[in-house]
């Protein structure tokens, strides 16, 4: 054969392959409201930047009439490219192809492609659409889902790992999603479960639907497995987009710098805390007076709300964000916020992200339920986080630092290297009212007006603690700062720890409290 015929000849039998499950699939699939799996790698991707791998793979197995069955690309396709100029390692189960189902040679091509992102150190990012472990195939699906868990754990804090949710993601393939750094779900489309729907009918009796037992807000909302919730897949790779940005290739390097932007949020920076004390405002609006033009990637926004983190930057670098939230919960630390801020630490400890933590909580949350669900535990997360991270690591005091939380919300004590505290701020053991009712038991027992004598010794703890000067007399805390002086002095320190290099001990891992 001549060269073209060869070239022709090869254009047709990728056309065909191409075509993955074929016309009506694709339609089908189009009616459920999903892309198909390359338009939606092509639309995530630099236009152009796309380079397939393996699509000529072919499965092997020959049992339950598989032998003579076809499945283009093996129902996944695999490969490279760029978003925003960002080399990535991408991959696609194609929900056309015999459901996206995960055989040997399928879950191959994925760890293939994996492999290639932790040597060239590019983050990976996976779509994920399929019913699971290739039923016909047995333990050569078992075994492929085992070699990728294995990979997901040794590029664990080496690149950045990205799952994105766009159909089913049934039985242990959810693992693999779980096992990486950031989840992105979309409304109606993405499914997660351990157990599905039949099943649960069949062992339990109990009848649910997908969407209830693992849609996108169930995860984006109630269990905290997902990171990023959009309303399209559209609006789910433009949030791709934004956090590729932010994120660096991998471990060795820091995030690419843009050019340094003042924020332009309106509201001035020292209005946002209310006068009365126990007034609630959005912690987010101090976020928009610090970052550069007032941009914030939230991260788990739908779970745990009584804490905030995400990304956003400050001089043109990405800075991470971890901040109690008085409109939630008044801000009180609990299992979720401890496990949502605690991974999040070590996600930017992991990647060169510094991190600036706003505080404003009056502890831990009280209570039989989270005594039972292991506060204990779940809060040990955060000490442990903080205290290991090795980043450059910047606290502001903006209001109330009580008992444990003043500890746990990245403290002098667990490492911080400056710590600043606003006028505003009430450092105690407790709140004034619990500690009064404490210490002036007998006082306020004994008196003739109790409620008055209360009042009196409330207003002599507030006097005597809730204020930030005690905490700057012992040197715990650096500077008592204007609110308007923030963004300069946080820029100011994120310039002196460009070089940080913090000393810790030899050892083969920490067991932290998982
Ligand atoms: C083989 C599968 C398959 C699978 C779907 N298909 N899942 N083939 N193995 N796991 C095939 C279907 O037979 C069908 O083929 C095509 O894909 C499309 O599937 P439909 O059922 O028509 O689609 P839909 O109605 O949208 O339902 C999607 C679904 C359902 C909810 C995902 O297919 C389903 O329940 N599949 C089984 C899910 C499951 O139990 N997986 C195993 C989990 S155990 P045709 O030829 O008709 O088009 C597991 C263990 C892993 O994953 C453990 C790792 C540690």
């Amino acid at each position: 054969m001549s060269s073209k015929k060869n070239i022709l000849a090869l254009r047709q039998k990728k056309a065909i392959v191409e075509k993955g499950g074929g016309d009506k699939a694709i339609e089908k699939q189009i009616s459920m409201g999903k892309m198909p799996a390359r338009v939606r790698i092509l639309a995530l991707l630099d236009e152009g930047s796309f380079h397939e791998y393996d699509l000529f793979v072919e499965h092997e197995e020959q049992n339950f009439g598989m032998a003579s069955k076809e499945l283009p690309g093996d129902g996944v396709i695999t490969g490279t490219g760029t978003i925003g100029g960002a080399p990535v390692c991408i991959y696609a189960q194609d929900f056309t192809v015999m459901g996206g189902s995960l055989g040997l040679k399928h879950a191959r091509k994925i760890t293939k492609i994996m492999d290639h992102a932790l040597k060239m150190k590019i983050p990976c990012i996976g779509i994920n659409d399929s019913g699971g472990a290739r039923i016909q195939e047995g333990i050569g699906a078992l075994a492929g889902y085992g070699e990728i868990f294995y990979r997901n754990t040794m590029a664990s804090g080496v690149i950045p790992q990205l799952s994105v949710i766009l159909g089913p993601c049934a039985g242990g393939a959810v693992y693999s999603p779980a096992l990486t750094d950031f989840v992105f779900v979309v409304e109606n489309i993405s499914k997660m479960f351990i157990t599905g729907p039949n099943v649960i009918e069949t062992v339990l009796g109990e009848k649910i639907s997908q969407e209830d037992l693992g849609g996108a807000r169930v995860h984006a909302e109630i269990t905290g497995n997902a990171h990023f919730y959009a309303l399209s897949e559209m609006e789910c790779f433009e949030q791709i987009k934004i956090l590729i940005s932010l994120i660096p290739h991998n471990n060795e390097e820091r995030p690419p710098a843009k050019a340094p932007k003042p924020p332009k949020f309106r509201k001035k920076i020292e209005n946002i805390i209310p006068v009365d004390p126990k007034q609630p405002y959005d912690v987010r609006d101090v976020i928009f007076a610090l970052t550069d033009d007032s941009k914030f990637l939230e991260v788990q926004e739908l779970w745990a709300a009584n804490i905030v983190i995400g990304f956003g930057r400050m001089n043109g670098e990405t800075v991470g964000f971890v901040a109690n939230q008085p409109m939630y919960l008044a801000g009180v630390l609990d299992c979720d916020a401890s496990d949502k801020a605690a991974r999040f630490i070590r996600f930017c400890d992991a990647f060169n992200i510094p991190i600036v933590t706003l505080e404003d909580m009056p502890g831990y949350l009280p209570g039989v339920d989270q005594e039972h669900a292991g506060v204990i535990r779940h809060g040990a997360k955060m000490l442990y986080a903080y205290s290991e991270a090795t980043v450059p690591k910047m606290t502001v005091i903006l209001r109330k630092a009580y008992g444990g939380g003043y500890i746990a919300m990245n403290s002098r004590h667990l490492g911080a290297d400056f710590v600043y505290a606003w006028p505003s701020a009430e450092i105690a053991v407790m709140g004034p009212e619990g500690a009064a009712n404490i210490i002036f038991r007998k006082e306020i027992m004994e008196a003739e007006d109790e409620h008055a004598m209360r009042q009196e010794k409330v207003k002599e703890y507030v006097e005597k603690f809730a204020n930030p000067f005690v905490a700057a007399s012992k040197g715990y805390i650096d500077a008592v700062i204007e609110p308007s002086e923030t963004r300069e002095l946080l820029l100011h320190s994120l310039s002196l720890s460009k070089n940080k290099d913090d000393f810790r001990p030899k050892k083969k891992h920490g067991i932290p409290p998982f």
